[in-house]
């Protein structure tokens, strides 16, 4: 696979059409796990999850253009590009061989994903860029892959990479991959404060695990409770109720990511000292979550997280946002 990455000058969107006239573009959105309860370690290397995506409105777009040549071309423009992975292993990449594959054909593409989605920012950002590729690769090759098959083959990628087809909101079971769609009654503001520097979701579920053990409880399947959606939670999402959202939101990997990166503490106490109705890790984070209660309060808090220096940048915006949609 040929790989090139941009300069971070090459910005999103403008990377994204200018160079490919006969391309697709596929935008795929961020996620906020607005509960994420992990139960014990499997044998297979995954934790069993009750896991509650809500898709938000910062956004990656994957361009799929005839490469003229066989195999997989990845080029990759935005902020951060150095910490997107360019050989084999990138998930869009593998997304793009996995689609050729099942339809018996060569995987004869240029990518181009234009990144605004925080890189190994506990938001998903690489599942959503695997989802992109998956829709645009199938548009551009017309193998008019039924959208059930498309979800078969996202889970194959990751847990993570179903949700960005659908959008929304949804339980995320098992892996996180067997998703049931939920009604949201509202919209809700958010605030991300983005990090500098990613954390390796691999690496904080081993902490998650390792605090686990060290507190007692132990970290396997036998010891850690089966993970179940909260009723409160659901409720709270159905009638749109930010208050409520706020009091239910849930991440039992934010102890792992603040051991992980303790400066997350003081990023966490600044949003919510400037109003935020709840803060939380997004994910594995590194990025945090604040919910506001209307966009006004997400200005105020966006700003104070600026100014203090606790993050790279703050972002304001809204969910729930579409699943992957061709442009
Ligand atoms: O599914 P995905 O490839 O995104 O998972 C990356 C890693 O995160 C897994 O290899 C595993 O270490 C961890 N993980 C987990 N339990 C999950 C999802 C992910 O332990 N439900």
């Amino acid at each position: 696979m040929d790989a090139a990455a941009d300069t971070e000058t090459d910005t999103a969107g403008a990377g994204s059409t200018a160079r490919t006239a006969a391309g697709v573009t596929a935008r795929v959105p961020a996620k906020v796990n607005v509960q994420l309860t992990v139960g014990g370690l499997r044998p297979d290397g995954f934790h069993g999850l009750a896991n509650v995506f809500l898709a938000v409105g910062l956004y990656d777009e994957v361009t799929a253009s005839p490469a003229g040549a066989p195999g997989v071309k990845l080029t990759v423009s935005g902020r951060d590009t150095r910490h997107v992975p360019l050989d084999e292993g990138n998930l869009a990449a593998r997304a793009a061989r996995l689609l050729a594959e099942r339809h018996g054909r060569e995987p004869d593409v240029a990518l181009h994903i234009a990144k605004d989605i925080p890189v190994a920012g506990g938001m998903a950002g690489g599942s959503a860029d695997a989802a992109g590729a998956l829709l645009a690769c199938d548009a551009l090759w017309g193998t008019r892959t039924p959208h059930s098959e498309l979800r078969a083959l996202a889970a194959e990628l990751g847990s993570d990479v179903p949700f960005a087809l659908v959008g929304g909101a949804a339980l995320g079971q098992g892996r996180g991959e067997l998703l049931t769609p939920l009604e949201v009654g509202g919209t809700f503001h958010w605030v991300f404060a983005v990090a500098d520097g990613g954390l390796s979701t691999p690496s904080v579920y081993r902490e998650c695990d390792r605090l686990r053990e060290s507190a007692g409880t132990g970290a396997s399947v036998d010891s850690v409770p089966e993970p179940r959606p909260s009723p409160q939670l659901l409720d709270a999402l159905r009638t749109g109720d930010a208050a409520a959202l706020a009091d239910s939101l849930t991440n039992d990997l934010q102890a792992a990511a603040v051991s992980l990166r303790p400066s997350l503490t003081d990023t966490l106490k600044t949003g919510s000292s400037a109003g935020a109705l709840a803060a939380l890790v997004s994910g594995s984070g590194p990025t945090c979550a604040f919910l506001t209660a209307d966009a006004e309060s997400a200005q105020t808090v966006a700003a104070a997280l600026n100014a203090s220096g606790h993050c790279r940048t703050a972002r304001t915006t809204t969910a729930p946002a579409p699943g992957a949609t061709l442009l």
